[in-house]
């Protein structure tokens, strides 16, 4: 088979870049590991910075986005036993999030894809990516058993963390910025009434919490919980009463708990792969870089590196300029490593280090201290949190 970009992984940046080429002319297809169902049934990011709701826009797929998503204008940080709000409408000149899930960001695009026809195949298996600094390059996959080949311009490796696409760099060529934090993240979704309009993050000295939510009747909730543990060591029970007591006693009160229709760990981690491109090959999203979610930058870092990669993409097609594509690598890291910076911010300020001696642990309550009582730490949080400009 022949088309002009082949896209390797079906999740969030792999099929909003395929969607937006289509709508441009611009023949693709996506290969994608995984069933549509295990894909649609992650459940992952929620917040959206504006630069992510404009590129759904611009690829068809915000109507409903703009329909059920919530806009919130500041978000609240418990420390000490009290709630500090930041208002990031304010300290952002007058920017807001939204709150929209990542499975419905996903369930969108494919039904865009569907829609028109887009080609996304499921399932495939041994993804092989070959000649990639030449200017025809191949991909080569098993799908029901029967072996198939791509032949393309350029390869985007939309694959994920786990993917095989940034492996296709050589070891000489790749450099990797890797930083493991020694906790991870339990996840619960739960069909309750969340227990706050916007979300609460909340530093404790038992651990980071934070509680999120999807829409009036659907709370997503986090625990720091350490890099050890597994989801079974948590009942239901155990979880609602660990929250409690890392919520300061008025938001505890208010918190209504029932059964979790999902529950799973997530590991933190902080890592950048470079450059990310190697001939035809270009990376997107978690495939090149992850960040620990206390920022709400994953995904966001993902539509970010397409809008540059989509740009090169026309400059290439539509202008014959192939500037937009040799300055990818640079503009994309640039911002990647701002947003690394922001992750890694409010992640050592919001988290208990097991190890931490006592000095810096009043550093880091001064830290926060600091951030939320002046005007220009809270103009920091704010810019940074809603989304620095692409
Ligand atoms: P992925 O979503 O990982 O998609 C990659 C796809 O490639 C997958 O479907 C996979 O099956 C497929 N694949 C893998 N290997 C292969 C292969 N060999 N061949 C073919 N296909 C392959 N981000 C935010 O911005 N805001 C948040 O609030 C936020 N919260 C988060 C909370 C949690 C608990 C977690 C875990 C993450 C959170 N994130 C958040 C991060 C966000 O979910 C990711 O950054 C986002 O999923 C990246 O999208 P992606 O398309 O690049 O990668
Ligand atoms: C979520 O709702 O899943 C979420 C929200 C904010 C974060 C991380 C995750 O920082």
């Amino acid at each position: 088979m022949k088309t002009r970009v082949c896209i390797i992984g079906g999740g969030p940046s792999g099929l909003l870049l395929s969607q937006l080429l289509h709508r441009r002319g611009i023949a693709n297809v996506v290969l994608e590991r995984q069933s549509r169902d295990y894909v649609l049934a992650r459940i992952r990011a929620g917040v959206l910075e504006r630069g992510f709701t404009n590129l759904m826009r611009e690829a068809g797929c915000g109507e409903r986005m703009d329909r059920e998503g919530e806009i919130h204008d500041g978000f609240f940080i418990a420390h000490e036993g009290r709630l500090d709000r930041l208002d990031l409408h304010k300290y952002s000149g007058g920017s807001s999030v939204l709150v929209y899930g990542q499975t419905e960001v996903t369930r969108d695009l494919y039904e865009a894809r569907d829609q028109m026809g887009g080609v996304v195949f499921h399932e495939v298996e041994d993804v092989q990516l070959h000649d990639l600094k030449t200017a025809a390059p191949i991909v080569t996959f098993c799908r029901g058993g029967e072996a198939q080949r791509v032949e393309c311009d350029f390869v985007v490796g939309a694959d994920g963390f786990h993917g095989v696409s940034r492996k296709a760099i050589p070891k000489d060529v790749l450099r990797e910025y890797e930083k493991v934090y020694p906790f991870g993240w339990l996840g619960v979704l739960s069909r309750t009434a969340p227990v706050s309009p916007e979300l609460i993050y909340a530093r404790h000295e038992r651990g980071f919490a934070l509680c999120s939510l999807r829409s009036r009747v659907l709370s997503r909730y986090y625990l720091q919980v350490p890099g050890s543990d597994k989801a079974e060591d948590w009942p239901d029970d155990a979880f609602w009463a660990e929250l409690a007591r890392r919520l300061p006693a008025e938001v505890a009160q208010r918190l209504q708990t029932g059964p979790s229709i999902e529950k799973s760990i997530a590991p933190l981690r902080s890592y950048v792969a470079e450059p990310m491109r190697h001939g035809a090959l270009f990376l997107a999203g978690d495939a090149a870089h992850i960040v620990p979610p206390t920022g709400a930058k994953g995904l966001n870092s993902a539509a970010s590196d397409i809008h540059y990669l989509y740009h090169g993409l026309l400059d290439h097609y539509e202008r014959n300029d192939p500037s937009g594509l040799d300055g990818y690598s640079e503009k994309a890291l640039a911002r990647v490593w701002k947003a690394q910076r922001f992750s890694w911010l409010m992640t050592s300020m919001l988290h208990t280090f097991p190890d931490a001696p006592a000095f810096d642990r009043r550093l880091q309550q001064t830290d926060l201290a600091y951030y939320l009582s002046s005007d220009a730490g809270q103009r920091t949080l704010a810019e940074n949190y809603v989304g620095l400009p692409y």
